[in-house]
């Protein structure tokens, strides 16, 4: 995400928002890479705020950087910005395709740039997506009991407690994938054009893959 921020921005200063910035890993990344730039992180979830606002505040970057609890469709728009990214975000938004693309169209400035990863339509997503629908019939403490010592097996170091806050996407299924239809109204709708997509490497057997889109706004 922030090579493809830093490849596609020459700008020294702007405004970036980061939809769903989680624990706020990549919204640090990106104001330590932008030291001009301003950036807000809008997350439905307070207690990941309260996670992104402490790693923010430890890095020394919360002077640039301001959070907010909201849902990114439904919340108050915010103005307008140069650069909006979405790592693994768009396909959780609940709302519909064409209010999510009517609110990206109207906070990417001309010449904006959107960045996101987003799952894909393919046999292994399939496979993912038909098991957490089986698990969601399941009894969900037995669910996530089994999920938490598969993740801590498979993902030895990491921190018990970032695996249990995942244990919920084991029942998650997509509102969207990355599709033809998904990018005919960005480009419709938004006005995005694509300019590059990437077929990312799978971070994890449970997570579905993603690709990496990048689109820009017409002038
Ligand atoms: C799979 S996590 C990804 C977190 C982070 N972007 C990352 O890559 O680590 C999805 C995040 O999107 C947030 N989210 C889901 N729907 C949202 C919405 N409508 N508005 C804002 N944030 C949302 C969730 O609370 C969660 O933090």
């Amino acid at each position: 995400m922030v090579r493809a921020v830093r490849t596609h921005t020459e700008a020294s200063s702007g405004r970036l928002l980061e939809i769903g910035p989680g624990g706020g890993e990549l919204l640090a990344e990106l104001a330590r890479e932008l030291p001009g730039w301003r950036l807000l992180g809008v997350e439905l979830s307070q207690r990941n705020v309260l996670i992104a606002g402490e790693r923010l505040r430890s890095a020394g970057l919360s002077d640039r950087v301001t959070l907010v609890v909201a849902d990114y469709v439904t919340g108050p728009g915010r103005g307008v910005f140069d650069v909006i990214v979405a790592q693994s975000v768009l396909h959780l938004i609940t709302t519909s395709d064409l209010d999510l693309c009517r609110r990206l169209g109207n906070d990417l400035s001309p010449r904006g740039l959107l960045v996101i990863t987003i799952p894909y339509d393919c046999w292994y997503n399939r496979c993912v997506w038909l098991s957490r629908r089986v698990l969601r019939h399941m009894p969900s403490a037995l669910v996530d009991r089994l999920g938490e010592a598969v993740g801590r097996l498979v993902h030895p170091a990491l921190d018990p407690e970032l695996v249990r806050q995942r244990l919920p996407y084991l029942r998650s299924v997509p509102h969207r994938v990355d599709s033809p239809a998904f990018r005919s109204l960005l480009r419709d709708v938004s006005g995005l054009g694509l300019v590059e997509a990437v077929t990312l490497a799978r971070r994890s057997p449970a997570q579905p893959r993603h690709r990496l889109l990048v689109f820009t706004k017409a002038p």
